[in-house]
């Protein structure tokens, strides 16, 4: 014989459904407020690489114009979406490690001593470690670890070579050769647009990756940056 089954009473469900809403609530309130604390995180990282930039006359914008490149090439190699959004933290935050660089040395007109060299080597790793407790870094920061790779496997800190450099790492050290060839530096004055076009070009598939550098080529001549 088939048991019945009690129709459900209203008054259960209605009880469901409100606990089913409240925590509906509280998930919404957390996400909420973790997504405050990454845009706090953010904001402090961004000021420490703020205030290490305006302490160097030479270097004022400078990660903000090569976050826009980078971006801008991201896109055109066909990434997409929070890689993207990697790609310009990188290059927001790609050297503040060298808040672990003694000032004359950053601000020396000359060639570099072994020494100071090899405290300037460093700054990749450090950036990656300062932006390595925040999830909200978790794609960028081994963007930020590579973007002194060289195409060719002679760069640092890891000397990797082709593809074993990270692509958001290969976008951010292109961004990074044009924006600092076309500003003035203690060392040299810049060169125009052009000459360091003819430069990154000269550079693809030796030190940089020949196909984000006819990107970078594309979006500069295209007028987008
Ligand atoms: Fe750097």
């Amino acid at each position: 014989m088939a048991t019945r089954v009690a129709p459900p009473d209203p008054a259960d469900y209605r009880r469901l459904q409100a606990a089913y809403q409240q925590s509906l609530r509280y998930a919404e309130d957390v996400r909420r407020l973790y997504q405050q604390q990454q845009r706090s995180i953010c904001q402090s990282l961004l000021g420490l690489a703020n205030a290490l930039e305006a302490k160097d006359a030479y270097t004022r914008g400078h990660s903000e114009r090569v976050a826009e490149l980078s971006r801008r090439i991201a896109v055109v190699v066909g990434l997409e979406g929070d890689d993207v959004a990697a790609v310009g933290e990188a290059g927001l935050l790609h050297d503040i490690g060298k808040i672990g660089v003694p000032e004359p040395t950053l601000r020396k007109p000359g060639p570099l001593s072994p020494e100071e060299w090899q405290a300037m080597r460093r700054h990749p790793m450090v950036g990656a470690q300062i932006v390595a407790p925040f999830d909200v870094f978790a794609r960028a920061a081994p963007l930020i670890r590579h973007h002194h790779e060289r195409w060719d496997g002679s760069g640092y800190p890891d000397g990797l070579a082709g593809h074993a450099i990270p692509l958001g790492a290969r976008i951010v050290a292109v961004a990074d050769v044009f924006d600092a060839l076309t500003s003035t530096r203690p060392y040299r004055s810049a060169v125009g647009r052009e000459a360091a076009l003819a430069h990154l070009l000269a550079e693809a598939g030796r030190t940089l990756d020949e196909h984000v550098v006819a990107a970078c080529v594309g979006v500069l001549r295209a007028g987008t940056a």
